[in-house]
C-alpha cells in the first residue's frame, strides 16, 4: 500500500519527507503524560455530506488519544447510532439515551454514560428516538445550547469530547457547534470532496457570531485518500490550496479494515493494533496535541 512506503525526499526544498499534502511533514512528538484530568475540549466532528469518515475518526480519534492517556468522551449525536454501535453498545436496547436529556428535564448525563472496550474511552450514546428530537425542540427557549448544558457537569472527568454528528446542518449539529470549541471536517478524497463545504464554514461562521465566538476550525481531515491516484493526490492538493495550514498533515488511507473494525464493533486501533489505518488515527492524535486541539 502506498501509505506504508516511506515518503520520496524533497530535494529540490533540501527538506524533511514530503507529506501526502504535498507539504513537508513535520515530526509529530509523543505528548507528554498528563498530571490531572480537565476540563475537556470539545470538539465537534461535523460535514452535512454522508459518509465521509466522521464517525470513524470520531471512534478511532478517540481511541487513539484514550491510548496517550487521555480522558475521552465520545458523543453519539447521529439518530442512526453508528458510534454506539461501533462501540459494541446495543442501541435498540437502551431506554435512556442522549435523546431524552435533550427533550426531558431532571436527567444527568453520567446516567447514561457507558464504557468501552477502550481503557479511558467513554460514550454518550443514541439511537433512533434522537430522529425526533429536532421537531421536539424547536419551541424551546435557548434550544441551540441544550447540548453545552448537558456535558456541562462532566467536562471536569474527561480532556477531550468529541461530538460525532449527524450529515445535515439542522438543530443537532448547531447544538454540537455551540458546545465545542472546535470543529474537525473530514472530508472523503473525491471529486466534489469540497461541494458544500463552503456552506459549512458559512454555518460555522454563523455561530461564530451570534452563538459561540470562541469556535475555531480545529482542521481538515482528508479521509479514504489513495496515494497510487493521480486523482487522490490532485484532490488533496486543492483542498490545501484552499485551506492551506488548517489541513492536517495526517492523512487516512482507504482500506478495508475500516469497515471490518466497525463490524467487530471494536477501534481500528485495538482490532488491528498494528495497521497503518491505526497509525493514522495515532499520528492525527499527535498532531491535534501538537496543534493544541487537545491537552
Ligand atoms: N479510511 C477509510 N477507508 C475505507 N472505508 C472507510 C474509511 N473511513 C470510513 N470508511 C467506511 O465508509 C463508510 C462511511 O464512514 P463513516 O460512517 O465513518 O462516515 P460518516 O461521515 O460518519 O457517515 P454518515 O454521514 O452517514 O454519518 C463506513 O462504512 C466506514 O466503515
Ligand atoms: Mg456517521
Amino acid at each position: 500500500m502506498a501509505s506504508e512506503l516511506t515518503p520520496p525526499l524533497d530535494l529540490e526544498h533540501g527538506q524533511g519527507p514530503t507529506g501526502p499534502t504535498g507539504r513537508q511533514m513535520p515530526d509529530f512528538p509523543d505528548p507528554q503524560p498528563l498530571a490531572s484530568h480537565g476540563p475537556a475540549r470539545i470538539i465537534a466532528m461535523c460535514n452535512q455530506k454522508g459518509g465521509v469518515g466522521k464517525t470513524t475518526t470520531t471512534i478511532n480519534l478517540g481511541a487513539a488519544l484514550a491510548e496517550y492517556g487521555r480522558r475521552v468522551l465520545l458523543v453519539d449525536f447521529d439518530p442512526q447510532g453508528a458510534l454506539s454501535v461501533g462501540l459494541g453498545v446495543p442501541t435498540h436496547q437502551l431506554d435512556t439515551t442522549i435523546y431524552n436529556l435533550l427533550v426531558e428535564r431532571g436527567h444527568d448525563v453520567r446516567e447514561i454514560i457507558q464504557r468501552t472496550s477502550v481503557d479511558g474511552l467513554d460514550v454518550v450514546p443514541a439511537n433512533i428516538d434522537l430522529s425526533a428530537a429536532e421537531v421536539q425542540l424547536v419551541g424551546e427557549v435557548a434550544r441551540e445550547q441544550i447540548l453545552s448544558r448537558i456535558l456541562r457537569p462532566v467536562l471536569d472527568d474527561y480532556d477531550v469530547v468529541l461530538i460525532d454528528c449527524q450529515p445535515s446542518l439542522g438543530l443537532l449539529t448547531v447544538n454540537a457547534l455551540t458546545a465545542a470549541h472546535g470543529v474537525i471536517i473530514p472530508l472523503e478524497t473525491e471529486y466534489f470532496a469540497m461541494r458544500g463545504v463552503a456552506l459549512l464554514v458559512e454555518t460555522i461562521e454563523k455561530i461564530t457570531d451570534r452563538l459561540n465566538p470562541a469556535l475555531q476550525i480545529d482542521g481538515i481531515l482528508a479521509t479514504m485518500f489513495d496515494g497510487r491516484t493521480l486523482h487522490s493526490r490532485e484532490v488533496v492538493g486543492s483542498v490545501v490550496d484552499h485551506f492551506d495550514e488548517r489541513v492536517f498533515h495526517t492523512v487516512i488511507s482507504r482500506t478495508v479494515k475500516f469497515p471490518d473494525a466497525t463490524l467487530a464493533a471494536e477501534p481500528i486501533t485495538s482490532y488491528a493494533t498494528g495497521h497503518s489505518g491505526a497509525n493514522a488515527y495515532r499520528q492525527l492524535a499527535r498532531e491535534l496535541v501538537a496543534r493544541g486541539g487537545a491537552p
